[in-house]
Protein backbone atom coordinates (compact mmCIF):
# COMPACT_ATOMS: atom_id res chain seq x y z
CA UNK A 1 0.00 0.00 0.00
CA UNK A 2 1.48 3.32 -1.24
CA UNK A 3 1.55 6.28 1.32
CA UNK A 4 -1.37 8.21 -0.55
CA UNK A 5 -3.54 5.21 -0.24
CA UNK A 6 -2.54 4.95 3.59
CA UNK A 7 -3.90 7.99 4.02
CA UNK A 8 -7.05 8.24 2.50
CA UNK A 9 -7.93 5.09 4.13
CA UNK A 10 -7.39 6.33 7.27
CA UNK A 11 -9.00 9.53 6.85
CA UNK A 12 -12.00 7.22 4.98
CA UNK A 13 -12.01 5.56 8.70
CA UNK A 14 -12.34 8.06 10.87
CA UNK A 15 -14.27 10.26 8.56
CA UNK A 16 -17.02 6.92 9.19
CA UNK A 17 -16.80 7.19 12.60
CA UNK A 18 -18.22 10.47 12.82
CA UNK A 19 -14.95 12.88 12.95
CA UNK A 20 -14.54 16.03 10.80
CA UNK A 21 -11.93 15.94 8.13
CA UNK A 22 -9.19 19.18 8.61
CA UNK A 23 -6.46 20.65 6.45
CA UNK A 24 -2.76 19.86 7.58
CA UNK A 25 -1.73 23.25 9.30
CA UNK A 26 0.99 25.21 8.44
CA UNK A 27 4.71 23.87 9.54
CA UNK A 28 5.39 27.34 10.93
CA UNK A 29 3.08 27.64 14.20
CA UNK A 30 1.05 30.55 13.80
CA UNK A 31 0.51 31.61 17.20
CA UNK A 32 2.83 29.58 19.29
CA UNK A 33 6.40 31.23 20.43
CA UNK A 34 7.40 28.10 22.16
CA UNK A 35 8.24 26.00 19.33
CA UNK A 36 10.07 26.91 16.04
CA UNK A 37 8.11 24.18 14.04
CA UNK A 38 4.91 22.56 14.28
CA UNK A 39 5.77 18.78 15.83
CA UNK A 40 3.02 17.23 16.47
CA UNK A 41 -0.57 17.42 15.12
CA UNK A 42 -1.88 17.81 18.22
CA UNK A 43 0.05 21.40 17.82
CA UNK A 44 -2.16 23.53 16.48
CA UNK A 45 -5.02 22.13 18.91
CA UNK A 46 -3.78 23.22 22.27
CA UNK A 47 -6.60 25.88 23.13
CA UNK A 48 -9.62 23.25 22.14
CA UNK A 49 -7.98 20.32 24.38
CA UNK A 50 -7.91 23.21 26.70
CA UNK A 51 -12.02 23.27 26.13
CA UNK A 52 -12.10 26.30 23.42
CA UNK A 53 -14.74 25.14 21.13
CA UNK A 54 -13.26 23.97 17.79
CA UNK A 55 -15.79 25.36 15.02
CA UNK A 56 -15.58 21.47 13.21
CA UNK A 57 -16.85 19.65 16.33
CA UNK A 58 -15.70 17.33 18.44
CA UNK A 59 -14.27 14.27 16.72
CA UNK A 60 -11.40 15.73 14.10
CA UNK A 61 -8.89 14.32 11.85
CA UNK A 62 -6.22 14.90 9.50
CA UNK A 63 -2.84 14.50 8.74
CA UNK A 64 -0.02 17.12 9.30
CA UNK A 65 2.97 17.91 7.92
CA UNK A 66 5.67 17.85 10.92
CA UNK A 67 9.12 19.25 11.58
CA UNK A 68 10.89 17.49 14.67
CA UNK A 69 14.72 18.70 15.24
CA UNK A 70 15.14 16.91 18.48
CA UNK A 71 15.96 13.69 16.72
CA UNK A 72 18.42 15.35 14.36
CA UNK A 73 21.20 13.14 15.87
CA UNK A 74 19.08 9.82 15.15
CA UNK A 75 18.50 11.08 11.49
CA UNK A 76 20.05 8.17 8.53
CA UNK A 77 18.79 5.39 11.08
CA UNK A 78 16.09 3.49 9.32
CA UNK A 79 13.13 5.54 10.91
CA UNK A 80 13.93 9.37 12.26
CA UNK A 81 13.24 12.15 10.14
CA UNK A 82 13.34 15.80 10.91
CA UNK A 83 10.28 16.21 8.59
CA UNK A 84 6.89 14.02 8.46
CA UNK A 85 3.36 13.23 8.09
CA UNK A 86 1.65 12.67 10.99
CA UNK A 87 -1.87 11.16 10.60
CA UNK A 88 -3.92 11.59 13.54
CA UNK A 89 -7.72 11.35 15.36
CA UNK A 90 -8.31 13.23 17.96
CA UNK A 91 -11.53 13.87 20.86
CA UNK A 92 -12.16 16.99 22.04
CA UNK A 93 -13.71 15.09 25.56
CA UNK A 94 -15.78 12.87 23.61
CA UNK A 95 -14.69 9.49 23.43
CA UNK A 96 -11.85 8.29 25.53
CA UNK A 97 -9.19 5.44 26.06
CA UNK A 98 -11.55 2.39 24.99
CA UNK A 99 -12.95 4.10 21.91
CA UNK A 100 -9.38 5.07 20.58
CA UNK A 101 -8.16 2.00 21.22
CA UNK A 102 -10.60 -0.12 19.80
CA UNK A 103 -10.05 1.77 16.58
CA UNK A 104 -6.61 2.06 16.16
CA UNK A 105 -6.94 -1.62 17.15
CA UNK A 106 -9.64 -2.74 14.05
CA UNK A 107 -8.12 0.36 11.77
CA UNK A 108 -4.27 -1.54 12.21
CA UNK A 109 -5.37 -5.38 12.15
CA UNK A 110 -8.93 -5.56 9.93
CA UNK A 111 -8.33 -6.56 6.60
CA UNK A 112 -10.81 -4.32 5.48
CA UNK A 113 -8.35 -1.58 6.59
CA UNK A 114 -4.46 -2.10 6.48
CA UNK A 115 -4.94 -5.82 7.69
CA UNK A 116 -1.39 -6.23 9.72
CA UNK A 117 -0.66 -10.18 11.72
CA UNK A 118 -2.13 -9.19 15.32
CA UNK A 119 0.55 -11.09 16.30
CA UNK A 120 3.19 -8.82 15.00
CA UNK A 121 1.78 -6.08 17.07
CA UNK A 122 3.33 -5.08 20.16
CA UNK A 123 2.38 -2.40 22.75
CA UNK A 124 4.11 -0.13 25.39
CA UNK A 125 1.77 1.59 28.21
CA UNK A 126 2.45 3.98 31.41
CA UNK A 127 3.82 2.73 34.01
CA UNK A 128 2.82 5.23 36.29
CA UNK A 129 4.83 7.43 38.81
CA UNK A 130 4.18 10.04 41.50
CA UNK A 131 1.87 12.58 39.35
CA UNK A 132 -0.57 9.87 37.41
CA UNK A 133 -1.08 6.21 38.13
CA UNK A 134 0.22 3.17 36.26
CA UNK A 135 -2.63 3.08 32.79
CA UNK A 136 -4.36 -0.21 33.67
CA UNK A 137 -7.35 1.10 31.59
CA UNK A 138 -5.51 0.94 28.43
CA UNK A 139 -4.12 -2.97 29.13
CA UNK A 140 -7.65 -4.06 29.60
CA UNK A 141 -8.77 -2.93 26.31
CA UNK A 142 -5.81 -4.06 25.09
CA UNK A 143 -6.66 -7.61 26.67
CA UNK A 144 -10.00 -7.09 25.85
CA UNK A 145 -9.11 -7.51 21.80
CA UNK A 146 -6.56 -10.29 22.62
CA UNK A 147 -3.51 -8.77 22.60
CA UNK A 148 -1.48 -11.53 24.70
CA UNK A 149 0.40 -9.90 28.31
CA UNK A 150 3.63 -10.57 26.77
CA UNK A 151 3.23 -8.26 24.22
CA UNK A 152 2.38 -5.72 26.30
CA UNK A 153 5.14 -3.73 28.34
CA UNK A 154 4.68 -0.89 30.49
CA UNK A 155 7.37 2.05 30.04
CA UNK A 156 8.48 5.11 31.97
CA UNK A 157 7.31 8.77 31.72
CA UNK A 158 10.20 9.21 29.44
CA UNK A 159 8.19 6.61 26.56
CA UNK A 160 5.29 6.46 27.48
CA UNK A 161 3.51 10.23 27.87
CA UNK A 162 2.76 12.92 25.80
CA UNK A 163 3.45 16.84 26.46
CA UNK A 164 2.76 19.27 27.50
CA UNK A 165 4.45 21.13 24.02
CA UNK A 166 5.78 23.94 25.69
CA UNK A 167 6.36 24.35 29.24
CA UNK A 168 2.73 24.06 30.41
CA UNK A 169 -0.56 22.49 29.11
CA UNK A 170 -2.56 19.27 27.80
CA UNK A 171 -0.61 16.24 28.77
CA UNK A 172 -1.12 12.54 29.83
CA UNK A 173 0.11 8.94 29.51
CA UNK A 174 0.00 6.81 26.23
CA UNK A 175 -0.17 3.76 24.83
CA UNK A 176 2.24 3.18 21.38
CA UNK A 177 1.66 0.65 18.52
CA UNK A 178 5.01 -1.28 17.58
CA UNK A 179 5.42 -3.72 14.43
CA UNK A 180 7.72 -6.25 14.97
CA UNK A 181 9.96 -6.42 11.90
CA UNK A 182 11.10 -9.96 12.40
CA UNK A 183 14.46 -9.14 12.45
CA UNK A 184 16.56 -10.69 15.66
CA UNK A 185 16.60 -9.52 19.07
CA UNK A 186 19.83 -7.52 19.56
CA UNK A 187 19.96 -8.58 23.02
CA UNK A 188 17.96 -10.06 26.06
CA UNK A 189 16.43 -6.51 26.70
CA UNK A 190 15.77 -5.86 23.33
CA UNK A 191 12.05 -4.42 23.66
CA UNK A 192 9.42 -1.71 21.97
CA UNK A 193 11.54 1.48 22.53
CA UNK A 194 14.60 -0.63 21.64
CA UNK A 195 16.81 1.56 18.81
CA UNK A 196 17.91 -1.55 17.07
CA UNK A 197 15.31 -1.42 14.23
CA UNK A 198 13.63 -4.55 15.59
CA UNK A 199 10.21 -2.96 16.86
CA UNK A 200 8.74 -0.40 14.54
CA UNK A 201 6.99 2.17 15.95
CA UNK A 202 3.99 3.13 13.74
CA UNK A 203 1.09 5.18 16.22
CA UNK A 204 0.83 6.58 19.28
CA UNK A 205 -2.26 7.24 21.08
CA UNK A 206 -2.00 10.07 24.01
CA UNK A 207 -4.75 9.92 26.67
CA UNK A 208 -4.68 13.91 27.12
CA UNK A 209 -6.34 13.70 30.80
CA UNK A 210 -4.12 16.46 32.56
CA UNK A 211 -3.06 20.11 32.44
CA UNK A 212 0.28 20.58 33.62
CA UNK A 213 0.42 23.67 35.63
CA UNK A 214 3.24 26.50 36.02
CA UNK A 215 4.30 25.14 39.42
CA UNK A 216 4.69 21.87 38.07
CA UNK A 217 1.52 20.24 39.05
CA UNK A 218 -0.63 17.77 37.20
CA UNK A 219 -4.04 18.60 37.12
CA UNK A 220 -6.91 16.53 35.83
CA UNK A 221 -8.54 18.31 32.75
CA UNK A 222 -12.10 18.79 33.50
CA UNK A 223 -12.38 17.67 28.96
CA UNK A 224 -10.69 14.56 28.58
CA UNK A 225 -9.10 14.24 25.06
CA UNK A 226 -7.86 11.98 22.82
CA UNK A 227 -4.50 12.95 20.55
CA UNK A 228 -3.13 10.09 18.40
CA UNK A 229 -0.33 10.40 15.79
CA UNK A 230 0.52 7.56 12.84
CA UNK A 231 4.05 8.55 10.97
CA UNK A 232 2.77 7.93 7.57
CA UNK A 233 6.50 7.32 6.03
CA UNK A 234 6.89 4.39 8.86
CA UNK A 235 3.41 2.90 8.55
CA UNK A 236 3.71 2.53 4.76
CA UNK A 237 7.47 0.89 5.00
CA UNK A 238 6.13 -1.74 7.38
CA UNK A 239 2.91 -2.16 5.04
CA UNK A 240 5.36 -2.18 2.20
CA UNK A 241 7.61 -5.08 4.08
CA UNK A 242 10.50 -2.39 3.95
CA UNK A 243 13.23 -2.65 6.63
CA UNK A 244 12.94 1.06 6.22
CA UNK A 245 11.62 4.39 5.54
CA UNK A 246 13.83 5.66 2.60
CA UNK A 247 12.78 2.43 0.59
CA UNK A 248 9.44 3.50 0.07
CA UNK A 249 7.92 5.53 -3.11
CA UNK A 250 8.14 8.77 -1.86
CA UNK A 251 11.54 8.81 -0.31
CA UNK A 252 13.42 6.45 -3.47
CA UNK A 253 12.93 8.54 -6.03
CA UNK A 254 14.79 11.25 -3.89
CA UNK A 255 17.71 8.55 -2.39
CA UNK A 256 17.91 7.34 -6.28
CA UNK A 257 18.39 11.34 -7.46
CA UNK A 258 20.97 11.23 -4.38
CA UNK A 259 23.05 8.74 -5.01
CA UNK A 260 23.10 9.31 -8.87
CA UNK A 261 24.36 12.87 -8.79
CA UNK A 262 27.06 11.14 -5.84
CA UNK A 263 27.86 9.01 -8.58
CA UNK A 264 27.58 6.34 -5.82
CA UNK A 265 26.16 2.87 -6.81
CA UNK A 266 26.61 0.88 -4.33
CA UNK A 267 26.83 2.55 -1.16
CA UNK A 268 28.62 1.10 2.30
CA UNK A 269 27.09 1.38 5.68
CA UNK A 270 28.82 5.08 6.35
CA UNK A 271 27.90 6.23 2.95
CA UNK A 272 24.01 4.98 3.30
CA UNK A 273 23.87 6.90 6.49
CA UNK A 274 24.79 10.22 4.55
CA UNK A 275 22.90 9.75 1.44
CA UNK A 276 20.09 9.78 3.96
CA UNK A 277 20.69 12.91 5.62
CA UNK A 278 21.13 14.48 2.68
CA UNK A 279 17.67 13.20 1.42
CA UNK A 280 15.80 14.00 4.77
CA UNK A 281 17.08 17.55 4.99
CA UNK A 282 16.89 18.14 1.49
CA UNK A 283 13.30 16.92 1.61
CA UNK A 284 12.67 19.57 5.01
CA UNK A 285 14.55 22.39 3.55
CA UNK A 286 11.58 22.14 0.47
CA UNK A 287 8.43 21.80 2.39
CA UNK A 288 10.26 24.59 4.76
CA UNK A 289 10.53 27.20 2.13
CA UNK A 290 7.37 25.82 0.49
CA UNK A 291 5.87 27.89 3.29
CA UNK A 292 7.16 30.67 1.84
CA UNK A 293 8.08 32.93 4.70
CA UNK A 294 11.16 31.20 6.02
CA UNK A 295 15.06 32.16 4.44
CA UNK A 296 18.38 30.05 5.34
CA UNK A 297 19.55 33.04 8.17
CA UNK A 298 21.61 32.72 11.52
CA UNK A 299 18.22 33.18 13.38
CA UNK A 300 15.59 30.83 14.54
CA UNK A 301 13.54 28.61 11.74
CA UNK A 302 15.85 30.18 9.17
CA UNK A 303 18.66 28.95 11.08
CA UNK A 304 17.50 25.18 11.38
CA UNK A 305 16.81 25.54 7.36
CA UNK A 306 20.56 27.00 7.00
CA UNK A 307 21.66 24.03 9.01
CA UNK A 308 20.17 21.43 6.70
CA UNK A 309 21.18 22.80 3.58
CA UNK A 310 24.66 23.91 4.19
CA UNK A 311 24.95 20.37 6.31
CA UNK A 312 23.54 18.66 3.01
CA UNK A 313 26.14 21.02 0.75
CA UNK A 314 29.00 19.95 2.71
CA UNK A 315 28.15 16.20 1.93
CA UNK A 316 27.81 16.96 -1.60
CA UNK A 317 30.96 18.59 -1.94
CA UNK A 318 32.51 15.78 -0.08
CA UNK A 319 31.41 13.17 -3.07
CA UNK A 320 32.83 15.40 -5.15
CA UNK A 321 29.26 16.68 -6.97
CA UNK A 322 29.89 19.94 -9.20
CA UNK A 323 27.48 21.88 -9.70
CA UNK A 324 24.18 22.70 -8.04
CA UNK A 325 22.47 20.16 -6.69
CA UNK A 326 20.19 21.39 -4.10
CA UNK A 327 17.26 22.71 -6.25
CA UNK A 328 17.88 19.37 -8.06
CA UNK A 329 16.60 17.05 -5.17
CA UNK A 330 13.84 19.64 -4.44
CA UNK A 331 12.41 19.00 -7.92
CA UNK A 332 11.93 15.63 -7.46
CA UNK A 333 10.62 16.19 -4.15
CA UNK A 334 7.96 18.55 -5.33
CA UNK A 335 6.92 16.50 -7.89
CA UNK A 336 6.27 13.69 -5.12
CA UNK A 337 4.15 15.80 -3.07
CA UNK A 338 2.27 18.36 -5.00
CA UNK A 339 -0.90 17.22 -5.88
CA UNK A 340 -1.67 16.89 -2.14
CA UNK A 341 0.54 20.04 -0.70
CA UNK A 342 0.19 23.04 -3.58
CA UNK A 343 2.04 25.34 -1.64
CA UNK A 344 5.27 23.70 -3.08
CA UNK A 345 4.20 24.25 -6.70
CA UNK A 346 2.99 27.40 -5.83
CA UNK A 347 6.43 28.18 -4.43
CA UNK A 348 8.70 26.52 -6.51
CA UNK A 349 10.46 29.15 -7.98
CA UNK A 350 11.08 30.52 -4.37
CA UNK A 351 12.00 27.02 -3.12
CA UNK A 352 14.87 26.65 -6.02
CA UNK A 353 15.70 30.79 -5.14
CA UNK A 354 17.10 30.51 -1.89
CA UNK A 355 18.47 26.99 -2.21
CA UNK A 356 20.29 27.84 -5.36
CA UNK A 357 21.17 31.17 -3.04
CA UNK A 358 22.32 29.56 -0.21
CA UNK A 359 24.41 27.02 -1.42
CA UNK A 360 26.29 29.36 -3.87
CA UNK A 361 26.91 31.43 -0.64
CA UNK A 362 28.43 28.72 1.08
CA UNK A 363 30.31 27.14 -1.87
CA UNK A 364 32.12 30.07 -1.98
CA UNK A 365 33.64 29.89 1.38
CA UNK A 366 33.21 26.24 2.10
CA UNK A 367 36.76 25.11 0.80
CA UNK A 368 38.23 28.03 2.27
CA UNK A 369 36.93 27.18 5.87
CA UNK A 370 37.70 23.55 5.65
CA UNK A 371 41.11 24.57 4.98
CA UNK A 372 41.08 27.04 8.01
CA UNK A 373 39.69 24.20 9.73
CA UNK A 374 42.22 21.75 8.95
CA UNK A 375 44.95 24.41 10.06
CA UNK A 376 43.06 24.17 13.72
CA UNK A 377 43.13 21.86 16.29
CA UNK A 378 46.75 21.12 16.93
CA UNK A 379 46.61 21.17 20.29
CA UNK A 380 43.72 18.58 20.28
CA UNK A 381 40.98 20.87 20.55
CA UNK A 382 38.87 23.52 18.57
CA UNK A 383 38.42 26.60 20.48
CA UNK A 384 34.80 28.68 21.20
CA UNK A 385 36.76 31.80 19.16
CA UNK A 386 37.75 29.09 15.91
CA UNK A 387 34.14 27.92 15.98
CA UNK A 388 33.24 31.28 16.02
CA UNK A 389 35.23 32.40 13.40
CA UNK A 390 34.32 29.66 11.09
CA UNK A 391 30.94 30.59 11.79
CA UNK A 392 31.26 34.24 11.23
CA UNK A 393 33.81 34.36 8.05
CA UNK A 394 33.16 30.59 6.44
CA UNK A 395 29.16 30.14 7.60
CA UNK A 396 29.57 27.37 9.15
CA UNK A 397 27.06 26.63 11.66
CA UNK A 398 28.22 25.41 14.88
CA UNK A 399 26.93 22.13 14.52
CA UNK A 400 28.95 21.72 11.88
CA UNK A 401 32.06 22.28 13.21
CA UNK A 402 30.76 20.40 16.23
CA UNK A 403 30.37 17.40 13.17
CA UNK A 404 34.11 17.85 12.33
CA UNK A 405 35.60 18.24 15.52
CA UNK A 406 33.85 14.54 16.33
CA UNK A 407 34.75 13.09 12.56
CA UNK A 408 38.50 14.01 13.71
CA UNK A 409 38.49 13.26 17.05
CA UNK A 410 38.98 17.05 18.71
CA UNK A 411 37.59 18.21 21.41
CA UNK A 412 34.67 20.55 21.20
CA UNK A 413 32.95 22.82 24.08
CA UNK A 414 29.81 24.34 22.32
CA UNK A 415 29.56 26.73 25.45
CA UNK A 416 32.96 28.23 24.55
CA UNK A 417 31.48 29.11 20.99
CA UNK A 418 28.24 30.31 22.87
CA UNK A 419 30.23 32.68 24.67
CA UNK A 420 31.65 34.12 21.38
CA UNK A 421 28.88 34.32 20.07
CA UNK A 422 27.27 36.39 23.22
CA UNK A 423 30.10 39.26 22.38
CA UNK A 424 29.41 39.30 18.90
CA UNK A 425 25.78 39.87 19.59
CA UNK A 426 25.96 42.25 22.17
CA UNK A 427 28.43 44.21 19.57
CA UNK A 428 26.13 44.27 16.78
CA UNK A 429 23.49 45.46 19.54
CA UNK A 430 25.51 48.72 19.76
CA UNK A 431 25.76 48.80 16.00
CA UNK A 432 21.91 48.99 15.98
CA UNK A 433 21.28 51.17 19.20
CA UNK A 434 23.51 53.45 17.68
CA UNK A 435 21.91 53.53 14.91
CA UNK A 436 18.64 54.41 16.01
CA UNK A 437 20.08 57.23 18.72
CA UNK A 438 18.25 59.86 19.65
CA UNK A 439 14.98 57.35 18.20
CA UNK A 440 15.40 55.61 21.49
CA UNK A 441 14.99 58.73 23.46
CA UNK A 442 10.59 58.79 22.62
CA UNK A 443 11.12 54.51 23.11
CA UNK A 444 7.84 53.94 24.93
CA UNK A 445 7.87 54.02 28.86
CA UNK A 446 6.76 50.23 28.44
CA UNK A 447 9.87 49.48 27.02
CA UNK A 448 12.42 51.24 29.67
CA UNK A 449 10.20 49.54 32.27
CA UNK A 450 10.89 46.07 30.67
CA UNK A 451 14.16 47.43 29.96
CA UNK A 452 15.25 47.79 33.45
CA UNK A 453 13.03 44.34 34.77
CA UNK A 454 15.61 42.55 32.35
CA UNK A 455 18.58 44.14 34.44
CA UNK A 456 17.21 42.25 37.71
CA UNK A 457 15.90 39.04 36.01
CA UNK A 458 19.60 38.44 35.18
CA UNK A 459 20.93 39.23 38.16
CA UNK A 460 18.48 37.07 39.72
CA UNK A 461 19.35 34.15 37.52
CA UNK A 462 22.94 34.50 38.68
CA UNK A 463 21.99 34.57 41.80
CA UNK A 464 19.48 31.09 41.49
CA UNK A 465 20.90 29.40 38.55
CA UNK A 466 24.56 30.55 39.31
CA UNK A 467 27.28 32.73 37.82
CA UNK A 468 27.63 31.02 34.81
CA UNK A 469 24.40 32.36 33.28
CA UNK A 470 25.79 35.10 30.49
CA UNK A 471 23.14 36.94 28.05
CA UNK A 472 22.83 35.14 25.00
CA UNK A 473 20.09 37.84 23.19
CA UNK A 474 17.19 40.09 24.71
CA UNK A 475 14.27 41.40 22.56
CA UNK A 476 11.85 43.77 24.16
CA UNK A 477 8.88 44.89 22.76
CA UNK A 478 6.14 47.14 24.46
CA UNK A 479 4.25 44.13 25.75
CA UNK A 480 7.13 41.62 27.10
CA UNK A 481 10.64 40.68 27.17
CA UNK A 482 12.28 38.05 25.76
CA UNK A 483 15.71 37.11 27.49
CA UNK A 484 18.27 34.45 25.99
CA UNK A 485 20.67 32.77 28.27
CA UNK A 486 23.68 29.91 28.57
CA UNK A 487 22.13 27.10 30.75
CA UNK A 488 22.15 23.44 30.36
CA UNK A 489 19.20 22.70 31.90
CA UNK A 490 15.39 23.47 32.14
CA UNK A 491 14.54 25.47 34.87
CA UNK A 492 12.61 23.86 37.98
CA UNK A 493 9.08 25.74 38.58
CA UNK A 494 10.62 26.32 42.26
CA UNK A 495 14.07 28.11 40.81
CA UNK A 496 11.54 30.11 38.69
CA UNK A 497 9.23 30.99 41.19
CA UNK A 498 12.83 32.24 42.99
CA UNK A 499 13.95 34.44 40.38
CA UNK A 500 10.18 35.85 40.02
CA UNK A 501 10.29 36.66 43.63
CA UNK A 502 13.58 37.96 43.73
CA UNK A 503 12.81 40.54 40.82
CA UNK A 504 9.49 41.33 42.53
CA UNK A 505 11.26 41.89 45.92
CA UNK A 506 13.63 44.13 44.15
CA UNK A 507 10.75 46.12 42.50
CA UNK A 508 9.52 46.65 46.09
CA UNK A 509 12.40 48.42 47.68
CA UNK A 510 11.68 51.40 45.05
CA UNK A 511 15.16 51.44 44.31
CA UNK A 512 16.89 54.63 42.22
CA UNK A 513 18.29 53.42 38.85
CA UNK A 514 21.62 55.24 38.02
CA UNK A 515 23.32 56.19 34.96
CA UNK A 516 27.01 56.42 34.82
CA UNK A 517 29.04 57.09 31.62
CA UNK A 518 32.62 55.26 32.20
CA UNK A 519 34.77 53.57 29.77
CA UNK A 520 34.84 49.74 29.46
CA UNK A 521 37.67 48.91 31.38
CA UNK A 522 36.56 50.77 34.23
CA UNK A 523 33.07 48.89 34.03
CA UNK A 524 34.53 46.10 34.61
CA UNK A 525 36.83 46.67 37.23
CA UNK A 526 33.92 47.92 38.81
CA UNK A 527 31.79 44.37 38.03
CA UNK A 528 29.87 45.50 35.67
CA UNK A 529 28.50 43.02 33.14
CA UNK A 530 27.25 43.41 29.55
CA UNK A 531 28.78 44.46 26.66
CA UNK A 532 32.33 43.10 26.61
CA UNK A 533 33.43 43.90 23.19
CA UNK A 534 33.80 47.11 22.77
CA UNK A 535 36.91 48.76 21.44
CA UNK A 536 39.72 49.98 24.26
CA UNK A 537 38.98 53.08 25.74
CA UNK A 538 35.44 52.91 24.37
CA UNK A 539 32.57 55.02 26.70
CA UNK A 540 29.82 53.58 27.70
CA UNK A 541 27.20 53.92 29.91
CA UNK A 542 26.67 52.15 32.80
CA UNK A 543 23.13 51.30 34.81
CA UNK A 544 23.29 50.55 37.98
CA UNK A 545 20.25 49.61 40.58
CA UNK A 546 21.43 49.84 44.23
CA UNK A 547 24.04 47.18 44.99
CA UNK A 548 21.96 44.71 42.97
CA UNK A 549 22.50 44.99 39.36
CA UNK A 550 25.16 46.68 37.40
CA UNK A 551 25.33 46.41 33.49
CA UNK A 552 26.94 48.21 30.53
CA UNK A 553 23.79 49.05 28.86
CA UNK A 554 22.46 51.59 26.27
CA UNK A 555 19.30 52.37 28.24
CA UNK A 556 16.60 53.37 28.19
CA UNK A 557 15.72 53.02 31.63
CA UNK A 558 12.73 53.91 34.33
CA UNK A 559 14.30 55.72 37.03
CA UNK A 560 12.94 53.74 39.93
CA UNK A 561 12.14 50.45 40.13
CA UNK A 562 8.99 51.24 41.72
CA UNK A 563 8.17 52.32 38.73
CA UNK A 564 8.20 48.80 37.13
CA UNK A 565 4.65 46.96 38.35
CA UNK A 566 4.37 43.20 39.06
CA UNK A 567 7.01 41.44 37.13
CA UNK A 568 5.59 37.60 35.79
CA UNK A 569 7.43 34.89 33.77
CA UNK A 570 5.13 33.10 31.62
CA UNK A 571 7.69 30.88 29.70
CA UNK A 572 10.91 29.68 30.22
CA UNK A 573 12.15 26.90 27.42
CA UNK A 574 14.83 26.12 25.37
CA UNK A 575 16.10 27.85 21.93
CA UNK A 576 19.28 25.79 21.65
CA UNK A 577 21.31 23.22 22.45
CA UNK A 578 22.37 25.29 26.32
CA UNK A 579 20.44 28.27 25.88
CA UNK A 580 17.31 28.90 27.10
CA UNK A 581 14.68 31.17 26.66
CA UNK A 582 12.29 33.38 29.11
CA UNK A 583 9.91 35.31 28.01
CA UNK A 584 8.14 37.59 31.39
CA UNK A 585 5.65 40.45 31.37
CA UNK A 586 4.45 43.04 33.63
CA UNK A 587 1.18 43.22 35.56
CA UNK A 588 0.05 46.67 37.03
CA UNK A 589 0.92 46.39 40.83
N1 LIG B 1 1.24 13.98 19.99
C1 LIG B 1 1.55 12.59 19.87
C2 LIG B 1 2.77 12.32 19.05
O1 LIG B 1 3.22 13.19 18.37
C3 LIG B 1 0.39 11.88 19.25
O2 LIG B 1 -0.09 12.57 18.16
O3 LIG B 1 3.28 11.25 19.07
Amino acid sequence: MKAKELKKRYLEFFKERGHAIMGSASLIPENDPTVLFTTAGMHPLVPFLLGEKHPLGKKLANCQKCIRTGDIDDVGDGSHLTFFEMLGNWSLGDYFKEDAIRWSYEFLTSKKWLGFDPKKLHITLFAGNKDAPKDTESEKVWLSLGIPEERIYFLPKDDNWWGPAGETGPCGPDTEMFIDTGKKKCGPDCKPGCRCGKYFEIWNDVFMQYNKTKDGKYEPLKQKNVDTGMGVERTAAMMQGKKDVYEIETFKPIVDKVKDLAGIKNPDEKQTKLIRVVTDHLRASTFILAEGRIVPSNLDQGYVLRRFIRRSVRYGKLWGIKDSFTAKIAEIVIDIHKDEYPELEKNKGFIFDELNKEEDKFVKVLDQGLKQFEKLGNDGRISGKDAFVLFSSYGFPVEMTEELAKEKSLKFDKKEFEEEFEKHQQLSRVGAEKKFKGGLSDASYENAKLHTATHLLHKALREVLGDHIKQMGSNITPERLRFDFSHDKKMTPDEIKQVEDKVNEKIKESIKVEKDETTVEEAHKSGAVGLFANRYGEKVSVYTIGKYSKEICMGPHVKNTSEIGRFKIIKEEAVAAGVRRIKAVLEKS
